[in-house]
């Protein structure tokens, strides 16, 4: 059985999300799996890919564009493939501590494109996000580094696990 070539598309604007894909990427290439890592705004064809994970940032309750656009440009072709969706958001632990569904953007491009699951993951606002919001919530101390590695590679280990099992 050939290898199974996945790509990992991530809409970001501050790195965050793009740091949360290169690490699904790492976890994936660790299990065997050839594995990509690609801004979501690079993808315009998924044809040589056999999964794909697309994960976006939210702001103000909204997914990243270049996520949903990527989703929606592709749609035709992702719909015949696996696809995993995530989210990089919360500034606190609540994403450990239950699980947190997909804002209604981000369940309309699930539907759309049939993926099979969401996971939401802490996000990441520190003193050096650059914009005026980003300045007055660290100064405000809702800042921090809230992506946990470990809750990151179990959910790449289990789609390692589906994607070898198909
Ligand atoms: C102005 C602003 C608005 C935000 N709104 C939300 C939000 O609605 N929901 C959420 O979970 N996180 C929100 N966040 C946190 C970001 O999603 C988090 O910092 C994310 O990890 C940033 O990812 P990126 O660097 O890839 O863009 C917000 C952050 C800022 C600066």
């Amino acid at each position: 059985m050939s290898t199974k070539r996945v790509l990992v598309a991530y809409g970001t604007r501050h790195g965050a999300t793009a740091g949360i894909a290169e690490q699904i990427g790492k976890t994936l290439r660790e299990d065997g799996l050839d594995a990509v890592v690609l801004p979501a705004d690079d993808v315009h064809d998924v044809r040589a890919y056999d999964a794909v994970v697309l994960g976006g940032s939210l702001y103000a309750g909204h997914w990243s564009s270049k996520a949903k656009h990527c989703a929606e440009r592709n749609a035709d072709f992702l719909r015949h493939r696996p696809v995993w969706m995530f989210s990089s958001g919360p500034l606190d632990r609540s994403a450990e501590e239950h699980d947190i569904p997909p804002v209604s953007a981000v369940a309309r491009e699930m539907q759309l494109v049939g993926a099979r699951e969401h996971m939401t993951f802490g996000g990441s606002l520190t003193a050096h996000t650059p914009g005026f919001l980003a300045k007055a919530l660290t100064r405000q101390g809702k800042g921090g580094d809230f992506r946990n590695p470990e809750r990151i590679q179990k959910w790449a280990h289990h789609i390692s696990a589906e994607l070898v099992a198909a």
